[in-house]
């Protein structure tokens, strides 16, 4: 694995890296994360994941060790050496830390604080060429009363399930539906779909990550002038869609073609989602170069 590991401030190549057994993050999946990566090697829009992992974290009653500059430090410090000539990946994980095999969140003393880091892997322009294939998975999103998918949590089973569903039928990604039988998200990035030239994306109350991508392409389409909007969407709305991309950090914006044995639209990506793709990575770069833009 080509990588480098920061474990409470120690930065060491991935092979070295090491976290106890008894961390209840190994434990239970007892902790929260934040995937980034960067545009013009600065962490992109590090605020706004700060934030949700934040959120995540009080969620748990996990106290968050960390100030914000420390965060940026480490993560400068982390990131240093990993791919000097292009962009990187950072995962940022907190647990609630080393203690005794017990549900008790005091048998914990300090939270673990992870960030890895590594070159970041662009998605191949043939997928967004060709567009991905999707299915739906039998796998329910959680309940929000049970492990709320709002929480960025490190207790990724239903997201494993469900992408192991879609790798089964060699498809790119699964869409989960939610308790009411409604589209929620996929397995690791959100969803939107074209119809009569409106992009729509399932909302929050499906359950559902608040994606940071997802956030920001309200503001893309608002550039455009292309409506963004939240609704219900249902499989039996797989008819009438026009387009339908996944939207992540990662991954940014792709376009989606076929979904179980329905084709999308024309059957190839979607003019209103390739512009929203192109007007997406513009203003990516733009906050690189000028953070203040954000
Ligand atoms: C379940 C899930 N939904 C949505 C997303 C997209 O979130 P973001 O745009 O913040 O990367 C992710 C990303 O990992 C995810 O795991």
């Amino acid at each position: 694995m080509e990588a480098t590991v920061n474990v409470n401030g120690v930065v060491t190549s991935a092979d070295q890296a090491v976290v106890s057994v008894f961390d209840h993050g190994f434990l239970y999946g007892d902790g929260v994360y934040e995937t980034l990566r960067t545009y013009n090697r600065r962490p992109f829009f590090l605020d706004r994941h700060l934030k949700r992992l934040r959120a995540s974290a009080e969620r748990l009653t996990i106290a968050i060790p960390l100030q914000d500059d420390d965060f940026t430090q480490r993560l400068q410090a982390t990131m240093a050496d990993v791919h000097p000539s292009g962009e990187v990946m950072l995962r940022i994980l907190i647990t609630r830390g080393i203690g005794e095999l017990s549900y008790d969140p005091s048998a914990c003393r300090r939270p673990t604080v992870v960030i890895i880091a590594q070159a970041h892997r662009e998605i191949p322009e043939t997928k967004i060429r060709t567009g991905l294939r999707l299915v739906v998975a039998s796998v329910l999103r959680n309940h929000p009363q049970s492990v709320d998918p709002s929480i960025k949590s490190n207790n990724l089973l239903n997201n494993v399930l469900a992408m192991q569903e879609a790798l089964h039928l060699k498809a790119d990604e699964a869409i989960l539906l939610n308790h009411r039988g409604e589209f929620a998200e996929c397995s690791q990035s959100n969803l939107f779909v074209v119809r009569d030239g409106k992009v729509l994306t399932p909302p929050l109350d499906a359950g559902l990550l608040e994606g940071v991508t997802r956030n920001f392409l309200f503001e893309v389409g608002t550039d455009l002038e292309v409506p963004v909007a939240e609704a219900v969407l249902r499989e039996t709305d797989l008819p009438q869609l026009d387009e339908m991309f996944i939207t992540s950090t990662t991954r940014e914006v792709v376009p989606v073609i076929r979904v179980g044995s329905h084709q999308i639209g024309s059957g190839r990506p979607g003019p209103i989602t390739m512009r929203l793709l192109e007007q997406f990575r513009r203003r990516a770069h733009e906050t690189a170069r000028d953070p203040a833009a954000d």
